[in-house]
């Protein structure tokens, strides 16, 4: 499964999003579901270290030649974004991309990522969900039990702006469009949070 998502996750044409996403993130950053390291050549100078939650040892060893390439060091901290094994405000600032769809509980994860943050820590998230068309949204709930099947629990549904905001964020960035592909797929978010 590791290997389908990058098939996806990897398209270098969410390169440009993930660059925006990881722009204005500074000193220590936990990453919750870090897949194949993705973001890693894309964080930016101010960001000193890289603490890694991921479950997948196959995603793990496939971010490995990135992690070797990376100008910041990069290291596993965790296999459950939904208990971090890290302090109480121990970090600067936390990045999500395309994993807020997949965890089990979203909320158990962001509430986890709420408490290792400094207050006025970031969190970035780049994600898609719930599109605003309902005919789109409707399909969405048609076929998401499907996709959740076949693409390791992958969720169509979830509202990424209400999670973050029910978890206590604060909006501060925010960009919504459709993507390239079809639109149950691509409605796509991409925001910069502060926790309050
Ligand atoms: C669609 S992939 C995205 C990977 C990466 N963030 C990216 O942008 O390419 C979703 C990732 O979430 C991870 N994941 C699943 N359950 C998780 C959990 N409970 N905690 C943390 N990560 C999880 C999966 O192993 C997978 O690597």
């Amino acid at each position: 499964m590791p290997r389908l998502i990058a098939l996806s996750c990897g398209n270098s044409a969410f390169n440009g999003l993930r660059a925006q996403t990881t722009a204005g993130l500074s000193g220590r950053i936990v990453e919750i579901g870090f897949g194949s390291g993705y973001n890693v050549p894309l964080y930016p100078p101010t960001v000193e270290r890289v603490l890694a939650v991921e479950p997948s040892s196959t995603a793990w060893r496939m971010a490995s030649q990135r992690i070797a390439a990376a100008p910041v060091p990069v290291e596993q901290v965790g296999l459950d974004g939904q208990s971090i094994p890290l302090e109480d405000g121990s970090c600067d600032g936390a990045l999500c991309t395309f994993a807020l769809c997949t965890i089990p509980d979203p909320a158990a994860a962001l509430s986890e990522v709420r408490r290792i943050l400094r207050p006025g820590g970031r969190f970035h998230l780049l994600e898609h969900g719930v599109a605003p068309d309902p005919r789109v949204a409707a399909f969405q709930h048609r076929v998401e039990p499907v996709q959740r099947r076949i693409a390791d629990g992958c969720h169509l549904t979830r509202d990424p702006v209400a999670l973050v905001g029910d978890a206590g964020f604060a909006i501060v960035d925010i960009d919504q469009r459709y993507g390239a592909w079809p639109k149950a797929w691509t409605y796509l978010t991409r925001a910069a949070t502060v926790r309050t």
